[in-house]
């Protein structure tokens, strides 16, 4: 009989197809709508380092007059950070009481500090997994490509060492080698790579004449980055790929699929489209098995991966070649 079923990271998925953060995946309501829509796990909508801390900031913001003593605003500035965490943590118990798919819980965080002990305790709320989304902003003039990248290095040897339970790092695809880098965080021994984050971008509104963000949505879904470095590394490490970015519908899955995925992650085609996306593409890749033969994911996983096809151009140059050989003459 077809079976949909996948490991990811070690965890039981009775399909590949994963809900990132996305509304949805804000509160006990969303999480049960997306259970009865089929999806195979859930990431919870990440606990934001950034978020908390300015939330806290802003609690704290007019207590100044009465806290006299400077201890005391520190002490109430951390309960109030414990409070927003509190809450995160009641999400990830009452998520775990009530479905039954595996719950990953996410954190964003810039530094390591306290944020990685956070995490760590993700495992005493029952939380399956959890997923880091790192990201550095390279900002600074002087600091060098390797010197961030070392970093990155070293919050994920930090973020192994602490957190026991299956955890993913998230990452964007702005190194200057995605196969040394992709390689050397699979190295320090985390279970999964979320490939990849897409980071929302700066805009300017016009009219107004301001700053803005770009929209988060993005119907059409550019997912080139994610096939072609999903293709070319997933046989070389040993942790497992989450393809993410640009999945809109069940062909695209079976690509991600062929290239070597374990799993694939969709935000934005559920909040565009609500969970009927989810049955789409859970139909389109039952469909496409049936009409190929497969019985099982794993029959047809990394078929196509860049060490399974062989020829290193097809998924390096090969496009350039194919579009010129259209306009060649002679
Ligand atoms: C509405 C919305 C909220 C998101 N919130 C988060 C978040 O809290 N943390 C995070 O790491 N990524 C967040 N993302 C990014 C997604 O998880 C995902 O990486 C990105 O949207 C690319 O996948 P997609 O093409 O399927 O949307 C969000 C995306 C959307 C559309």
């Amino acid at each position: 009989m077809k079976s949909l079923s996948t490991q990811y990271m070690g965890l039981k998925l009775k399909n590949p197809i994963i809900l990132g953060n996305c509304p949805y995946t804000n509160d006990l309501d969303g999480l049960k709508k997306a259970e009865d829509s089929g999806i195979g796990a859930i990431v919870l909508n990440s606990l934001f380092e950034e978020q908390i801390d300015s939330s806290a900031q802003s609690d704290m913001s007019g207590a100044e007059g009465f806290l006299t003593h400077a201890d005391a605003f520190t002490f109430l500035s951390q309960a109030s950070t414990e409070h927003y965490v509190d809450k995160y943590m009641d999400l990830v118990e009452k998520a775990k009481a009530s479905l039954d798919i595996p719950v990953i819980a996410s954190i964003n965080c810039t530094s390591d500090s306290m944020w990685l002990d956070i995490a760590r305790r993700f495992a005493s709320c029952g939380a399956d997994a959890v997923e880091i989304n790192h990201f550095i902003i390279p900002a600074d003039c002087k600091e060098t490509g390797s010197s961030i990248e070392s970093k990155y290095l070293k919050f994920a040897k930090k973020a192994r060492s602490v957190i026991k339970m299956p955890l993913s790092m998230k990452i964007g695809w702005h190194f200057s080698s995605i196969p040394n880098m992709v390689k050397s965080l699979s190295d320090t021994g985390v279970d999964g790579i979320v490939m990849f984050n897409h980071f929302f971008r700066p805009d300017i509104d016009i009219e107004k004449v301001c700053v803005d963000s770009e929209n988060t949505l993005q119907p059409k879904g550019d997912y080139g980055d994610t096939l072609r470095w999903t293709a070319m590394m997933s046989s070389e490490i040993d942790a497992d790929i989450c393809a993410s970015t640009g999945i809109r519908n069940a062909s695209t899955v079976v690509k991600m699929l062929l290239a070597g995925a374990k799993a694939t992650q969709i935000s934005s085609v559920v909040s565009m489209n609500g969970f009927s996306a989810v049955k789409e593409i859970l139909d389109g890749l039952g469909d496409w098995m049936d009409r190929h033969g497969y019985e099982k994911v794993e029959d047809f996983r990394g078929l196509l991966s860049q060490e399974k096809v062989g020829d290193p151009q097809s998924w390096e140059r090969s496009v350039c070649l194919k579009l010129y050989s259209g306009f060649r003459t002679i």
